[in-house]
Order: structure tokens, then C-alpha cells, then sequence
């Protein structure tokens, strides 16, 4: 009898499920930051070459030193059990796979924007 082969996965997921992944991840991450509750600001952006979704809140922020750290893979601020880590060096890994990149502005006490921006061209 033949040997069964295993069905090689081919492929990655679509650009925009790879965008909203990268949103998801980042909109949970939001609403970590704002244990009190807070705003939550989703934008969509088109550029000529790029198009990008924002997802902005106003929680705890982050200091330089911390968002230098972020993507790094098990790197959390969260208590033991509550984090793993990988959520954003996982999600930064697939968008990048797509040519795409996430970018992060954060001010302490006032809020991140974090960005994930893909190729316009593989839309
Ligand atoms: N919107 C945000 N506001 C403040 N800090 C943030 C925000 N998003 C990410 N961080 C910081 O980045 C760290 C890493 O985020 P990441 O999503 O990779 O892991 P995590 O949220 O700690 O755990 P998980 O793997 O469950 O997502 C967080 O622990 C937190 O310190
Ligand atoms: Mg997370």
C-alpha cells in the first residue's frame, strides 16, 4: 500500500486577514492597557503604495526602554499567567511576511498608536 503523504500547507492567509489579525492582536492589547476604560480609535489608512489600520488608545502608554522590547518574542509587562509575550513578535512575524511592517507611537499616561501597514499592491 502507498505510503499516505501529508498535504503540504501552501500559501498564507490573505493580506487583509493578515491586517486584521494584526489588528485584533493590537485592539486586545488596548484594552489591556485601559483597565479603567478609556477610548478605543480604529483608522484605516490609504496611501499610493500602502494602506494601513491605526489602532489607537488611551491607556497606560509605554516608556522608550518598553517599546523597544515589544516585539521581542515572551517579552511581557503582564503578571505570570496573564501573558505570554507573543502576541505582537508573533503578529509583527506574519505581517512582515507580507512585506508589511507595524509601527508604534506611545506617550506614559497617554496612549499608544500602534500601526500595521501592508503593501497596497498585494490587496
Ligand atoms: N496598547 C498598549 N499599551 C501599553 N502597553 C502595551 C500595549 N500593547 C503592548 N504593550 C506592551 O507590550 C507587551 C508585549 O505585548 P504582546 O502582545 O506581545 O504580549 P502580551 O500582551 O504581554 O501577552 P500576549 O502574548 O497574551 O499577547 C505587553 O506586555 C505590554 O507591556
Ligand atoms: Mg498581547
Amino acid at each position: 500500500m502507498a505510503p499516505v503523504r501529508r498535504r503540504k500547507r501552501t500559501g498564507s492567509p490573505h493580506p487583509l486577514i493578515t491586517s486584521q489579525r494584526g489588528a485584533s492582536l493590537t485592539i486586545t492589547n488596548a484594552a489591556h492597557a485601559m483597565p479603567e476604560g478609556g477610548s478605543l480609535r480604529l483608522h484605516t489608512i490609504r496611501l499610493d503604495d500602502e494602506v494601513a489600520i491605526s489602532v489607537s488608545d488611551t491607556g497606560r502608554g509605554m516608556p522608550p526602554e518598553i517599546q523597544d522590547r515589544i516585539f521581542e518574542p515572551f517579552f511581557t509587562t503582564k503578571q505570570v499567567g496573564e501573558g505570554t509575550g507573543l502576541g505582537l513578535s508573533i503578529g509583527l512575524g506574519i505581517v512582515r511576511e507580507h512585506g508589511g511592517r507595524i509601527t508604534v507611537e506611545s506617550q506614559v499616561g497617554q496612549g499608544s498608536t500602534f500601526t500595521v501597514w501592508l503593501p497596497a499592491e498585494r490587496i
